[in-house]
């Protein structure tokens, strides 16, 4: 099988790496990709978010099957044209993706299919944002309906500055705040049949200890041993296949990966958010445990025939992944870093660095992006992946790099 990756970042490095470990794909490409990605695929050049470029190149290449990584892509619709011309695509069409691409229409199909979900209010005017702000209370919870890129969503006690990020958006959600560990789960559906993953749980916040601003992600594990019995059973039933029955109801079957962002309250399980595709970085960890062939399992969900193939199959042990930041990363990060040592972090076993904001220069290897790189361990339990990823961290420098030190560390406890 041919495939084709479309997209940049750590995600689509560890999807283009867990491809080509598969033994039924015989060619990785992607696009536009990076020197990461480089390694273990064709590399092509393509706009993510022009559906005819890259139906056009997929059809040049003759690939059997197309991963589309990325939100912004599958909201423009890029699966649609890829389908359009008659080749495999993973990934929802361009109205199914609303299910991220809005999140007052995520809302919408939630209350259909019957989703435990924080209660919200879509409000257009400033004085709909004040009377909402006031019914729900502090902490404040305010989110850009429409794709910003992990800057929509602002959660605050200061209602000053909860009504600045309503003005700075245009149509908000304001939502119920919910307290509890948030946890991270991702399905693979053709439509009809799901088939959840493992549980993962990612650390938005830039600095220890859950503090400074929201950030893509700063690092991940996978399992959480501290999740409850029967977590996975209960949100497949009360929460994936409810929304995938209703989208198909709809007349928009969502095809592709279901990603719920869950916080497990004392009231008991509840969305957060939903995404259209892959998580970043849950997905770095998440894949480095996957046992069974990922094309396969893809190929089947694009096609749906997801119920003929067996579920996903996951290596034991645990993995941890540690992001490593750039200069001034959230806000402006700085580009041009030198980066060094990744050969070193990979001598390392169980290390693998996934590159997600690098750029090849005369200089050599450079930052190019916020989360610049990923390092990602396995090991026999949580704290071992966790020495392992730390340890892989400490060989790589670059000036201004910044990770998190707690990355898994509770759950190890
Ligand atoms: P989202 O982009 O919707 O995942 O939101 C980003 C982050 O904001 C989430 O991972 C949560 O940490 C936080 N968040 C979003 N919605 C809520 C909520 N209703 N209550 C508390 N925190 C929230
Ligand atoms: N890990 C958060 C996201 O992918 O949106």
């Amino acid at each position: 099988m041919k495939t084709l990756v479309i997209g940049t970042g750590g995600r689509e490095h560890a999807l283009a790496l867990a491809l080509s470990r598969d033994p039924n794909v015989t060619e990785v490409h992607a696009a536009p990709g990076n020197p990461g990605i480089a390694r273990v695929a064709t590399l092509h050049r393509v706009d993510p978010v022009d559906g005819a470029a890259v139906a056009g190149l997929a059809t040049r290449l003759g690939v059997d099957l197309v991963v589309v990584g990325p939100e912004a892509p599958l909201v423009a619709g890029v699966a649609d044209a890829v389908r359009a011309a008659g080749i495999s695509c993973f990934g929802p069409s361009a109205e199914a993706a609303r299910l991220e691409g809005s999140k007052a229409f995520a809302k919408e199909v939630m209350a259909a299919a019957g989703v435990p979900t924080a209660l919200c209010r879509v409000c257009d005017t400033d004085e709909e944002v004040a009377a909402g702000l006031d019914s729900f209370g502090a902490p404040y919870v305010v989110k850009d309906d429409g794709l910003a890129a992990g800057k929509g969503v602002v959660v605050t006690e200061d209602r000053e500055v909860a009504l600045q990020h309503a003005k700075s958006c245009g149509r908000v959600v304001l939502e119920e705040y919910l307290d509890g560990p948030e946890v991270s789960l991702f399905a693979i559906t053709d439509g009809a049949t799901v088939r959840p993953l493992e549980p993962a749980q990612d650390f938005k916040r830039a600095l220890d200890g859950d503090a400074g601003p929201n950030t893509g992600g700063m690092g991940a594990y996978t399992p959480l041993p501290w999740a409850p019995d029967g977590l996975v059973a209960e949100v497949t039933e009360r929460v994936l296949e409810p929304t995938v029955r209703e989208m198909a109801r709809r007349g928009a079957p969502f095809q592709g990966l279901l990603y719920a962002g869950l916080a497990l309250t004392s009231k008991g399980v509840r969305v957060v958010e939903f995404n259209a595709r892959f998580g970043d970085p849950e997905t770095q960890a998440l894949l480095q445990r996957l046992a069974s062939p990922l094309g396969v399992l893809l190929k089947a969900a694009a096609d749906g025939r997801l119920a003929e193939v067996a579920p996903p199959r996951w290596n034991g042990g645990a993995a941890v992944t540690v992001v490593m930041s750039a200069q001034g990363y959230p806000e402006s990060p700085r580009k041009g870093d030198v980066i060094t040592g990744i050969g070193d972090a990979e001598a390392l076993d169980g290390v693998d660095v996934i590159h997600a904001g690098t750029a090849l220069t005369d200089a050599g290897l450079v930052t190019a992006g916020g989360r610049v790189l990923a390092v990602t361990a396995v090991g026999d339990d949580l704290t071992d992946a966790r020495d392992r990823a730390y340890a892989g961290v400490a060989r790589i420098h670059f000036d201004g790099a910044h990770h998190r030190t707690d990355i898994a560390l509770e759950a190890t406890r």
